[in-house]
Protein backbone atom coordinates (compact mmCIF):
# COMPACT_ATOMS: atom_id res chain seq x y z
CA UNK A 1 0.00 0.00 0.00
CA UNK A 2 1.57 3.50 -0.60
CA UNK A 3 1.74 5.24 2.82
CA UNK A 4 -0.33 8.26 1.75
CA UNK A 5 0.26 10.50 4.48
CA UNK A 6 -3.02 12.98 5.46
CA UNK A 7 -6.35 13.19 5.45
CA UNK A 8 -7.12 12.97 2.09
CA UNK A 9 -7.86 9.03 2.06
CA UNK A 10 -10.56 9.27 5.15
CA UNK A 11 -12.38 11.70 3.27
CA UNK A 12 -16.23 9.73 2.17
CA UNK A 13 -17.47 9.86 -1.00
CA UNK A 14 -20.64 11.90 0.07
CA UNK A 15 -19.40 15.21 1.58
CA UNK A 16 -22.32 16.42 3.68
CA UNK A 17 -21.45 17.42 6.80
CA UNK A 18 -22.82 14.65 8.29
CA UNK A 19 -21.04 12.15 6.40
CA UNK A 20 -17.61 13.94 7.09
CA UNK A 21 -17.85 14.33 10.79
CA UNK A 22 -18.63 10.48 11.03
CA UNK A 23 -15.86 9.54 8.20
CA UNK A 24 -13.55 11.87 10.64
CA UNK A 25 -13.94 9.27 13.49
CA UNK A 26 -11.60 6.89 12.34
CA UNK A 27 -9.52 9.09 10.76
CA UNK A 28 -5.74 8.35 11.41
CA UNK A 29 -3.91 10.89 9.10
CA UNK A 30 -1.25 11.88 10.81
CA UNK A 31 -0.03 10.27 14.91
CA UNK A 32 -2.69 12.57 16.83
CA UNK A 33 -4.94 10.04 16.92
CA UNK A 34 -2.87 7.79 19.18
CA UNK A 35 -3.23 9.68 22.53
CA UNK A 36 -6.84 11.86 22.02
CA UNK A 37 -9.92 10.10 23.37
CA UNK A 38 -11.36 11.48 20.04
CA UNK A 39 -11.71 13.25 17.46
CA UNK A 40 -13.53 16.43 17.26
CA UNK A 41 -15.49 17.23 14.24
CA UNK A 42 -17.09 21.04 13.16
CA UNK A 43 -19.91 21.55 15.19
CA UNK A 44 -23.11 24.05 13.98
CA UNK A 45 -25.89 24.38 11.53
CA UNK A 46 -24.80 23.68 8.32
CA UNK A 47 -26.44 26.29 6.88
CA UNK A 48 -24.34 28.48 8.99
CA UNK A 49 -23.35 31.62 7.47
CA UNK A 50 -19.88 31.83 9.43
CA UNK A 51 -18.10 29.27 9.83
CA UNK A 52 -15.08 29.86 13.07
CA UNK A 53 -12.00 28.39 12.62
CA UNK A 54 -9.53 27.30 15.82
CA UNK A 55 -6.58 25.90 15.94
CA UNK A 56 -7.41 22.78 17.73
CA UNK A 57 -9.07 20.85 20.32
CA UNK A 58 -8.47 21.80 24.35
CA UNK A 59 -8.56 19.12 26.65
CA UNK A 60 -12.26 19.97 27.45
CA UNK A 61 -13.20 19.79 23.80
CA UNK A 62 -11.12 16.55 24.00
CA UNK A 63 -13.51 14.95 26.34
CA UNK A 64 -16.72 16.50 25.19
CA UNK A 65 -16.01 15.86 21.99
CA UNK A 66 -17.01 19.24 20.78
CA UNK A 67 -15.01 21.96 19.88
CA UNK A 68 -15.38 25.30 21.81
CA UNK A 69 -16.81 24.21 25.10
CA UNK A 70 -13.44 25.48 27.67
CA UNK A 71 -12.78 28.58 28.61
CA UNK A 72 -11.53 29.82 25.73
CA UNK A 73 -15.03 28.90 24.29
CA UNK A 74 -16.67 30.46 26.72
CA UNK A 75 -15.17 33.61 26.18
CA UNK A 76 -15.59 33.53 22.45
CA UNK A 77 -19.10 33.21 22.78
CA UNK A 78 -19.05 36.41 24.79
CA UNK A 79 -17.26 37.89 22.17
CA UNK A 80 -19.80 36.99 19.46
CA UNK A 81 -22.63 38.12 21.64
CA UNK A 82 -20.81 41.88 22.04
CA UNK A 83 -20.33 41.88 18.60
CA UNK A 84 -23.65 41.34 17.82
CA UNK A 85 -23.11 37.56 16.15
CA UNK A 86 -25.45 35.13 17.62
CA UNK A 87 -23.18 32.00 18.44
CA UNK A 88 -26.31 29.87 16.68
CA UNK A 89 -25.06 31.51 13.14
CA UNK A 90 -22.02 29.80 13.45
CA UNK A 91 -20.49 26.66 12.53
CA UNK A 92 -17.21 26.06 14.47
CA UNK A 93 -14.38 23.92 13.98
CA UNK A 94 -10.61 23.66 14.48
CA UNK A 95 -8.23 23.37 11.85
CA UNK A 96 -6.47 20.15 13.31
CA UNK A 97 -8.99 17.49 14.51
CA UNK A 98 -7.26 15.78 17.96
CA UNK A 99 -6.07 17.12 20.70
CA UNK A 100 -2.34 17.80 20.19
CA UNK A 101 -0.59 17.52 24.76
CA UNK A 102 1.87 16.67 26.82
CA UNK A 103 1.39 15.24 30.02
CA UNK A 104 2.49 17.25 33.49
CA UNK A 105 2.96 15.50 36.42
CA UNK A 106 1.38 12.58 35.69
CA UNK A 107 -2.28 13.76 35.47
CA UNK A 108 -2.47 17.41 33.60
CA UNK A 109 -2.18 17.37 30.13
CA UNK A 110 -1.30 20.38 28.57
CA UNK A 111 -2.11 21.59 25.10
CA UNK A 112 0.63 21.67 22.49
CA UNK A 113 1.05 23.82 19.51
CA UNK A 114 0.14 21.22 16.33
CA UNK A 115 2.93 21.65 13.98
CA UNK A 116 2.69 22.31 10.47
CA UNK A 117 2.63 18.70 8.96
CA UNK A 118 -0.18 17.86 10.91
CA UNK A 119 -2.26 21.35 9.93
CA UNK A 120 -1.52 20.25 6.75
CA UNK A 121 -2.40 16.60 7.29
CA UNK A 122 -5.54 17.52 8.51
CA UNK A 123 -6.58 20.34 5.79
CA UNK A 124 -8.60 17.87 3.86
CA UNK A 125 -11.33 17.87 6.43
CA UNK A 126 -11.34 21.76 7.01
CA UNK A 127 -11.25 22.14 3.07
CA UNK A 128 -14.05 19.74 2.61
CA UNK A 129 -16.46 21.23 5.93
CA UNK A 130 -15.84 24.72 3.77
CA UNK A 131 -17.02 23.30 0.59
CA UNK A 132 -20.06 21.66 2.43
CA UNK A 133 -20.55 24.81 4.51
CA UNK A 134 -20.34 27.15 1.58
CA UNK A 135 -20.11 29.84 4.62
CA UNK A 136 -20.28 33.69 3.11
CA UNK A 137 -17.64 34.50 5.98
CA UNK A 138 -14.63 32.44 7.61
CA UNK A 139 -12.95 33.90 10.70
CA UNK A 140 -9.30 32.27 11.28
CA UNK A 141 -9.05 32.59 15.40
CA UNK A 142 -5.37 32.48 15.63
CA UNK A 143 -1.84 32.09 13.67
CA UNK A 144 -2.22 28.40 13.28
CA UNK A 145 -5.88 29.04 11.21
CA UNK A 146 -4.66 31.67 9.34
CA UNK A 147 -1.91 29.66 8.19
CA UNK A 148 -3.61 26.87 7.35
CA UNK A 149 -6.08 29.16 4.79
CA UNK A 150 -4.21 31.98 3.92
CA UNK A 151 -0.34 30.82 3.79
CA UNK A 152 2.10 29.86 6.25
CA UNK A 153 3.55 33.60 6.00
CA UNK A 154 0.64 35.26 7.30
CA UNK A 155 0.88 37.55 9.93
CA UNK A 156 -2.04 37.81 12.13
CA UNK A 157 -0.53 40.91 13.81
CA UNK A 158 -0.48 42.29 10.28
CA UNK A 159 -3.70 42.19 8.64
CA UNK A 160 -6.27 41.47 11.28
CA UNK A 161 -9.29 42.44 11.13
CA UNK A 162 -9.27 43.14 6.99
CA UNK A 163 -11.30 41.42 4.77
CA UNK A 164 -9.53 39.22 3.02
CA UNK A 165 -9.93 36.00 0.15
CA UNK A 166 -8.85 32.54 0.20
CA UNK A 167 -5.60 32.52 -1.96
CA UNK A 168 -5.98 30.76 -5.50
CA UNK A 169 -3.46 27.96 -3.86
CA UNK A 170 -6.31 26.52 -1.39
CA UNK A 171 -8.22 24.01 -3.74
CA UNK A 172 -12.29 24.59 -2.89
CA UNK A 173 -14.85 24.31 -5.24
CA UNK A 174 -17.54 27.28 -3.85
CA UNK A 175 -20.09 29.12 -6.03
CA UNK A 176 -19.65 32.53 -4.54
CA UNK A 177 -16.33 33.35 -2.50
CA UNK A 178 -16.06 34.07 1.24
CA UNK A 179 -14.91 36.28 2.83
CA UNK A 180 -11.86 35.67 5.44
CA UNK A 181 -11.17 37.25 8.19
CA UNK A 182 -7.83 36.27 10.81
CA UNK A 183 -7.84 37.44 14.48
CA UNK A 184 -5.71 36.44 17.76
CA UNK A 185 -7.07 32.69 19.15
CA UNK A 186 -9.48 33.94 22.47
CA UNK A 187 -7.33 31.93 24.37
CA UNK A 188 -4.52 34.90 23.88
CA UNK A 189 -6.83 37.24 24.76
CA UNK A 190 -7.87 35.20 28.11
CA UNK A 191 -3.87 35.16 29.00
CA UNK A 192 -3.56 38.39 28.50
CA UNK A 193 -3.24 39.44 31.97
CA UNK A 194 -1.80 42.59 31.58
CA UNK A 195 -2.94 46.34 31.86
CA UNK A 196 -3.81 46.15 28.21
CA UNK A 197 -6.20 42.96 28.56
CA UNK A 198 -9.78 45.45 28.19
CA UNK A 199 -7.92 46.40 24.88
CA UNK A 200 -7.16 42.86 23.80
CA UNK A 201 -10.74 42.04 24.33
CA UNK A 202 -12.08 45.02 22.54
CA UNK A 203 -9.36 44.59 19.58
CA UNK A 204 -11.21 40.76 19.12
CA UNK A 205 -14.98 41.96 19.43
CA UNK A 206 -13.85 44.53 17.06
CA UNK A 207 -12.14 42.03 14.24
CA UNK A 208 -15.30 40.03 15.33
CA UNK A 209 -17.81 42.94 14.32
CA UNK A 210 -15.50 43.44 10.73
CA UNK A 211 -16.09 39.53 10.11
CA UNK A 212 -20.19 39.50 10.86
CA UNK A 213 -19.91 43.02 8.34
CA UNK A 214 -18.04 41.50 5.76
CA UNK A 215 -20.42 38.63 5.67
CA UNK A 216 -22.88 40.64 5.22
CA UNK A 217 -24.62 41.00 1.02
CA UNK A 218 -23.41 44.38 0.54
CA UNK A 219 -25.88 46.71 0.20
CA UNK A 220 -26.82 47.83 -3.62
N1 LIG B 1 -9.16 26.23 21.31
C1 LIG B 1 -9.35 25.98 20.00
O1 LIG B 1 -8.63 26.44 19.14
N2 LIG B 1 -10.36 25.21 19.67
C2 LIG B 1 -11.19 24.68 20.54
O2 LIG B 1 -12.10 23.98 20.11
C3 LIG B 1 -10.98 24.97 21.89
C4 LIG B 1 -9.96 25.74 22.27
FE1 LIG C 1 -6.74 12.84 11.11
FE2 LIG C 1 -6.57 15.42 11.68
FE3 LIG C 1 -6.76 13.65 13.65
FE4 LIG C 1 -4.49 13.85 12.27
S1 LIG C 1 -5.41 15.43 13.60
S2 LIG C 1 -5.57 11.94 12.80
S3 LIG C 1 -5.29 14.29 10.20
S4 LIG C 1 -8.35 14.07 12.11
Amino acid sequence: MTAAKGAERYLPENRSLRSLAAAAETCQGCALFENATQTVFGHGKAEAPIMLVGEQPGDQEDRAGLPFVGPAGRLLARALGDAGIDPATTYQTNAVKHFKFTRKGGARRIHQKPSRTEVVACRPWLLAEIEALRPQVIVCLGATAAQALLGASFRVTAQRGEPLRLPAAVDVRLESEPAVVATVHPSAVLRDRSDGHVEAYRAFVDDLCSAREAGMPSAS
